[in-house]
């Protein structure tokens, strides 16, 4: 019993004018008491002790969130890195593709400065025949004829200059279309571009493969004038479309010679009558300049067609397709805030067509 209420019990006891009942109501209510102590002090001891055990918890709490947020920052910081990577290795790819159209551009550029080349080499050898000639005709005193020699000499010259400047023209494109830095926006003659990149690619790949040959049919909408793009990008985007098509009429043009399918019954007819046809054009509707570029290759299947223009897609063999000229070419499309579609028949033609705001 609690020691207050035993002394209070010993003193009632020891108090002898104090009539025994009440001695016994005051004691069993001391008792009482004392019971009701006991238990309230039970009950501390177990708040006390839920206390505790909350701040234990509390505490274990707290280190466990302060343990996540530090892997979280460790997450995010890994991210930012991998971003960086990723920016990085992106970069790297937009120049490995550019490499490597720029590896389909070559022989298409050797066969386009090879004919200003021919011209300048002709020319200037017509001149210095013509220059010898001049001379004979001033010994003899025939300044008439010696002025006439002069000013066929002056128009050779311009001539040569004329088809210098294009070969150096076409060698500033090449250069360009490799250059790394992000280009401006600036007016360019779409038209002028597509039919450059349409030439350089047919010539490419026929000085590759003699046997190959193909139709190419334009249709450029004179009314366009000059738009604002970044020539480099487009002009890449067109270069892709472009050997994509080709590449199908080729392959169709070499299964149609070479599978027996095709030389048995009805197919034979389709074999002999397939004319690999390449047909680029452009359309000025509205605020909208529209590009198609159209091949009447194999098509694309349905079941790849969601695919095409995702990074590392492609059909073709190793070393002949790295799967990133759809992907780059869509990524430009949008940076130019325009739009890039297909519509395809498998087996037998595919046409993909580029909207660009004027
Ligand atoms: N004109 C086309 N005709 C048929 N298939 C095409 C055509 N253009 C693109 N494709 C398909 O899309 C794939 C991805 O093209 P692309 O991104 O340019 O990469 P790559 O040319 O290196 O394969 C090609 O491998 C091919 O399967
Ligand atoms: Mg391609």
């Amino acid at each position: 019993m609690n020691n207050h209420l035993q002394s209070i019990l010993a003193i009632i006891q020891q108090d002898e004018n104090l009539p025994a009942e009440q001695k016994n109501a005051i004691s069993n209510a001391l008792k009482d008491a004392n019971k009701e102590i006991e238990i309230l002090a039970f009950k501390l001891d177990r708040t006390e002790k839920v206390k505790r055990t909350t701040a234990i918890l509390l505490e274990e709490t707290i280190e466990e969130l302060e343990q996540k947020r530090k892997a979280i920052e460790e997450t995010n910081s890994a991210l930012t890195k991998s971003l960086e990577e990723l920016k990085a290795a992106q970069a790297q790819l937009i120049q490995a593709e550019k490499m490597a159209s720029l590896g389909e551009l070559t022989a298409g550029i050797a066969h386009e400065i090879q004919n200003p080349l021919n011209f300048v080499n002709n020319f200037s050898e017509v001149s210095k025949e013509l220059l010898d000639e001049m001379k004979t005709e001033l010994d003899l005193g025939n300044t008439v004829d010696a002025k006439e020699l002069a000013d066929d000499v002056i128009q050779n010259l311009e001539k040569i200059a004329h088809h210098g400047k294009r070969a150096d023209a076409i060698v500033k494109g090449m250069l360009q279309h490799s250059r790394s830095s992000s280009a401006e926006k600036e007016p360019t003659d779409i038209n002028a571009l597509v039919d450059e990149y349409l030439r350089l690619c047919y010539h490419g790949l026929r000085a590759k493969e003699s046997s190959f040959n193909a139709t190419l049919k334009t249709d450029y909408d004179k009314n366009i004038g000059l738009i604002n793009i970044i020539p480099q990008d487009i002009g890449r985007v067109i270069l892709n479309l472009i050997t994509n098509a080709f590449y199908a009429v080729n392959e169709k043009y070499k299964r149609c010679q070479a599978e027996p399918a095709y030389r048995t019954g009805r197919p034979v007819e389709a074999a002999l009558k397939y004319e690999p046809t390449v047909s680029v054009s452009t359309k000025k509707v509205g605020d909208k300049i529209m590009i198609s570029v159209k091949d009447n290759g194999n098509g694309i299947p349905e079941s790849i067609k969601e695919k095409i223009f995702q990074p590392f897609f492609t059909t073709k063999p190793t070393g002949q397709g790295t799967g990133l000229g759809l992907s780059l070419s869509y990524d430009i499309i949008k940076a130019h805030s325009g739009e890039i579609e297909v519509n395809t028949k498998e087996g037998e033609e595919s046409e993909f067509v580029i909207q660009l705001p004027v």
